[in-house]
């Protein structure tokens, strides 16, 4: 399907969710007024505290410093009823609380689990929320459970909300088995062949024209596809997350940004399919420290520039980090063609135990074929690495440069690089091609193939457009 329909669809969603959340609102107080004395959660924040009635007839149209329990709202949590209805309805009652000294907290409390559908919960909203999940949060079982009437592209979607923490110690399990497993996946059809899509699959959660949001202390595990995406976003801060999900499970991504800025991800754990983080077009001032990734396929910035696209992605930071037997450990990839670019990019203090291609450059990134070079490319450049150690699957090459013959990167430095492999003693050399940078410490493996000082500048009609 392409992008253009995607969109589509997801806008339609979006006009048919807000169309009944405004209808819900009208309820909203008078369904509180029968809500219960809600109790506080057994971990996580600390909550204001509840009323103490002597009689429940006196009891206020609302708790002044709101507190939303699903249960308050009638879900059941045994896993199996759909409380996709009770979650609306206290979203709707956290959302539209004008008591806004202090945020609403929307509580899904330990014990249970809640089975909700594909759900937009949509901002603006009166207060700041605190979306509490100690319990567990369940979408249907695979596809054939999906109701056919809720988007595929996306299970739980947070749309123009600002000021929100999701967090709790629960957990969001996004039961992926069966997605996985259908046969338009990678090898998954008769024999060992793939069918021809449409292959969609839900999102775990996606956030979207939202701002200043916190995402911490969570377990989100086998999403059907991405766990987190991020669009058009600013200000987003996740810590202490654990997401997992099988390293065989395709396209289950831990966080990708899209068209987001200042972004902080901390002390998380991320063990997938596929990319750890990732890193798209238009996203800048990314601080990413203290993560855990594994079996995936690392940290990404990228692919960009694909269809001829413009992208511009600066001021990526990723330190103090550790990857376990991922296929790449730090990879900037761009598709030939596209324009823009990539820049000011910092790689530092980063461990690698059995890492496939610890340090890449990709700018030939192609998936199938018939991708011809190209005149044009995403520039690469301001790129530094420093302090990367341990150790590499000896399949390939440690380091691999590999540029664009129409732009060149430039400006790569390298420091206190010591990769060994990780079995053997054979050591691999270094790949560069168009890679222009230099050496500020002695690197093992020596590397011999950067080229100095700054590229002939390119002939390009547009010139090099460094966003
Ligand atoms: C989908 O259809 C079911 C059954 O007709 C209905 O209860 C539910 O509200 C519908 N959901 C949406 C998002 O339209
Ligand atoms: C961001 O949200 C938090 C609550 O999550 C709130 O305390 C803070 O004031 C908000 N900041 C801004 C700038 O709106
Ligand atoms: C799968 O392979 C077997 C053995 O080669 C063959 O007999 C069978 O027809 C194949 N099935 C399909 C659906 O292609
Ligand atoms: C790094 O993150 C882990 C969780 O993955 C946490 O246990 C540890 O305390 C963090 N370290 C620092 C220095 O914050
Ligand atoms: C880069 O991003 C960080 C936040 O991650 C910010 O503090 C810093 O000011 C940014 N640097 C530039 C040059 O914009
Ligand atoms: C593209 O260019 C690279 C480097 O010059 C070369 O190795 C590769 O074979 C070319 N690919 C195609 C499809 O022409
Ligand atoms: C090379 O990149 C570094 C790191 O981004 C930057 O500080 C430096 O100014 C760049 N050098 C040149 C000559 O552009």
């Amino acid at each position: 399907m392409g992008k253009f329909h995607l969109t589509l669809l997801f806008l339609l969603t979006l006009f048919t969710i807000n169309a009944s959340h405004a209808r819900h609102h009208k309820h909203t107080y008078k369904r509180h007024k029968h809500g219960h004395y809600i109790t506080p959660p057994s971990s996580g924040i600390s909550l204001p505290p509840s009323p103490q009635p002597d009689d429940p007839a006196d009891a206020p149209a609302y708790l002044p410093s709101g507190v939303f329990d699903v249960r308050s709202y009638g879900a059941v949590g045994d896993g199996i009823v759909d409380d996709t209805a009770s979650f609306k309805a206290s979203w709707d009652a956290a959302c539209s609380n004008t008591d806004n000294s202090e945020p609403s907290v929307l509580h899904a409390p330990s014990g249970y689990t809640f089975m909700i559908q594909s759900t937009i919960f949509s901002g603006p909203c009166q207060s700041n929320i605190i979306f509490q999940i100690d319990g567990s949060v369940v979408p249907p079982d695979g596809p054939e459970e999906w109701p056919k009437n809720t988007s595929k592209h996306q299970w739980l979607v947070f749309y123009r909300v600002e000021g929100m923490s999701l967090q709790g110690g629960g957990r969001i399990d996004g039961r992926g088995a069966k997605w996985w497993d259908l046969p338009c996946k990678p090898h998954k059809g008769p024999n060992g062949t793939t069918l021809p899509g449409p292959c969609d699959s839900p999102i775990a959660l996606r956030f979207f024209e939202s701002s200043n949001l916190t995402v911490k202390g969570l377990r989100i595990q086998n999403s059907p596809q991405f766990h987190f995406r991020f669009d058009v976003c600013h200000t987003v801060h996740i810590e202490s997350i654990h997401i997992t999900a099988p390293a065989l499970s395709p396209n289950t991504d831990g966080i990708h940004i899209e068209n987001t800025n200042n972004v902080q991800i901390y002390n998380s754990f991320i063990f997938n399919g596929d990319d750890c983080v990732s890193i798209g077009s238009g996203c800048y001032d990314v601080d990413i420290r203290n993560i855990t990734c594994g079996l995936g396929h690392g940290i990404s910035i990228g692919s960009l520039g694909n269809h001829n696209s413009r992208a511009c992605v600066h001021n990526v930071t990723v330190r103090d980090s550790l990857m376990r037997e991922t296929s790449n450990g730090v990879r900037i990839k761009t598709w030939q063609g596209g324009s823009g670019a990539v820049s000011g990019i910092t790689f530092d203090n980063i461990r690698m135990d059995s890492v496939r291609n610890p340090i890449i450059i990709d700018q030939f990134y192609c998936l199938g074929k018939g991708c011809n070079n190209q005149t044009s490319a995403v520039l690469v450049t301001d790129i530094v690495y420093s302090g990367l150690k341990g150790t590499y699957d000896v399949r390939s090459p440690p380091m691999h440069f590999g540029c664009s013959d129409a732009v060149p990167c430039s400006n790569i430095t390298l420091s206190d690089i010591e990769l060994l492999p990780a079995v053997g003693e054979m050591m691999l050399d270094p790949f560069c091609w168009n890679a222009y940078g230099s050496l500020d410490s002695v690197t093992i493996p020596p590397v011999s193939c950067l080229e100095e000082g700054v590229p002939p500048q390119p002939i390009l009609e547009s010139g090099i457009d460094r966003c």
